[in-house]
């Protein structure tokens, strides 16, 4: 019984940005990028695999859980700065997280 309520258990993301902080539910089953998307906060990413490190923030306070992924996307020196790859990370714990960058505009060709 105890791992079901662990299991149904939501964390909460906040997001800061200068002096502003914005804080997001997840949910287990969710990677961070998938909670701020159905909460309508788009973030930049590219491969959604945890490889080309687009989407790299860096994580201020909490712990995340990448299962049975490798973040390739990270060198060692961003993981020891801190730097997380959202796009294939969990949280384990409430966290916060650096504003990730927002999607690029998409460019309209003649
Ligand atoms: S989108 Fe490529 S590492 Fe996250």
């Amino acid at each position: 019984m105890q791992e079901k309520i662990m299991e149904d258990k939501t964390f909460k993301i906040t997001l800061s940005q200068s002096d502003q902080r914005i804080s997001y539910q997840s949910i287990p089953e969710e990677n961070i990028i998938e909670s701020l998307a159905r909460q309508g906060r788009e973030v930049r990413k590219a491969c959604d695999n945890g490889a080309c490190g687009v989407c790299l923030t860096r994580l201020y306070a909490g712990e995340i859980d990448y299962g049975l992924r490798e973040p390739f996307g990270l060198n060692q020196k961003e993981r020891e700065q801190g730097y997380i790859l959202p796009c294939i990370a969990h949280c384990k714990t409430d966290i916060e997280i650096e504003a990730p960058p927002a999607p690029r505009p998409k460019r309209n060709r003649p």
